[in-house]
């Protein structure tokens, strides 16, 4: 083991990456950085990182934030949970934990958001402690080094990896060797593992097995449920479009989308699928409008015939649109909030003005606009 740490960190020393997050590192600043980083290329979040430092420099200030300057900010990273679950955590610990941010791994994971792997990442770099933080970085380095059998998320093959990931953790200096392995993770011994550069080569299992390409053996992903919906955009006679919010519990929850309906997901069989699929839709969008207080007809109600492919976390989506027309200058008023929403739901934007740029929005719904 002190060997691995040894080597580790003088290759660290000389090839690590220089990233804003490791300058001025304070346990808010490892935590945003961590959260960002999941499921997100370093390069593609240093940019979001910057501007959200700018204009959330602090805990407290990212507490007291709008939800929608937050979300605004977030705009096109996804997975905007993530972006919930900060603006949570910030004022779960100013209300929980007077502001300081918490030390110890138990009390870390009670912050809405964090998990075993970001509690690591922050007590190890942020407070010091000789703890690991294993992510799939870490799970590909440790797995090839100690040649680990098996599916390394669970069962007798998790617990091998996380009883060597502890004992390298117990040597000391976990903070710098946990973003060592990282960059190792992200550059030599990457899914194709570059063996002759490697600090480690000479002493990693795998590669003297020669089983770099089978480990870590890949574990099966939970299969994504597909969701077929369509989305209505909606235009008033005064060229306005209305654009609904999502409930908090709903996909998306919190951000700006035109009103969408399901049409089919995996309960309806192909058949209902087909028929579903080709049905006109305005009396599924005259039902709709009828539960937000709109009940005049629509004017005219075009199907798109486009379809959009987008794939989130666990759903398949594939998206489609209607263009149509109300006879009337929709106001607000005549619109009935949704009873789950304490703010109101839906407003009207200009349709010159259609970037949603005051109505943080996810990247499907841009991908739509860009069609429009
Ligand atoms: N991936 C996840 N966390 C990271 C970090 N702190 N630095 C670089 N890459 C990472």
């Amino acid at each position: 083991m002190k060997w691995f740490v040894d080597q580790l960190s003088a290759w660290f020393a000389t090839h690590g990456r220089d990233l804003p997050w490791r300058h001025d590192v304070t346990p808010y600043r490892v935590w945003v950085s961590e959260i960002m980083l999941q499921q997100t290329q370093v390069a593609t979040v240093m940019p979001y990182f910057e501007r959200w430092m700018t204009r959330f420099p602090t805990l407290e200030s990212l507490a007291v934030a709008d939800e929608n300057d937050v979300f605004s900010l977030w705009q096109g990273l996804g997975y905007y949970r993530r972006a919930r679950y900060l603006h949570q955590g910030a004022q779960y610990i100013i209300e929980h934990c007077h502001g300081d941010f918490p030390v110890e791994l138990a009390s870390l994971q009670k912050v809405p958001g964090i998990g075993a792997y970001t509690a690591g990442a922050i007590a190890s770099m942020a407070f010091g402690q000789n703890v690991p933080a294993i992510d799939g970085n870490a799970e590909r380095v440790l797995g090839r080094y100690f040649a680990i059998q098996g599916d390394l998320k669970k069962g007798t093959s998790r617990q091998t990896l996380e009883q060597c990931a502890h004992a390298i953790a117990a040597q000391g200096r976990a903070g710098i060797i946990n973003q060592a392995i990282m960059d190792l993770g992200a550059s030599l011994c990457g899914k194709k593992a570059q063996c002759e550069t490697c600090p480690l080569t000479t002493h990693c299992q795998a590669n003297l097995r020669q089983m770099t390409d089978v480990l870590p053996q890949k574990h099966t992903p939970t299969a994504k449920t597909p969701r077929i919906c369509a989305a209505l955009i909606l235009k008033d006679t005064a060229g306005k479009v209305l654009v609904a919010r999502q409930r908090p519990d709903q996909l998306l929850g919190g951000l700006w989308t035109f009103p969408t309906l399901e049409l089919a997901n995996d309960t309806v069989s192909k058949h209902n699928k087909e028929l579903l699929l080709r049905s006109p839709r305005i009396a599924l969008w005259h039902a709709w409008l009828k539960t937000h207080g709109l009940t005049a007809p629509l004017t005219s109600c075009t199907p798109s015939y486009v379809w959009i492919r987008h794939i989130f976390t666990h759903i398949d989506m594939l998206m489609t649109w209607d263009i149509a027309h109300y006879n009337t200058s929709i106001s607000l008023e005549a619109l009935t909030p949704d009873a789950a929403l304490d703010q109101f739901d839906l407003v009207m934007q200009k349709s010159s003005t259609l970037d949603m740029q005051d109505h943080p929005s996810s990247t499907l719904m841009k991908k739509i606009l860009a069609k429009l």
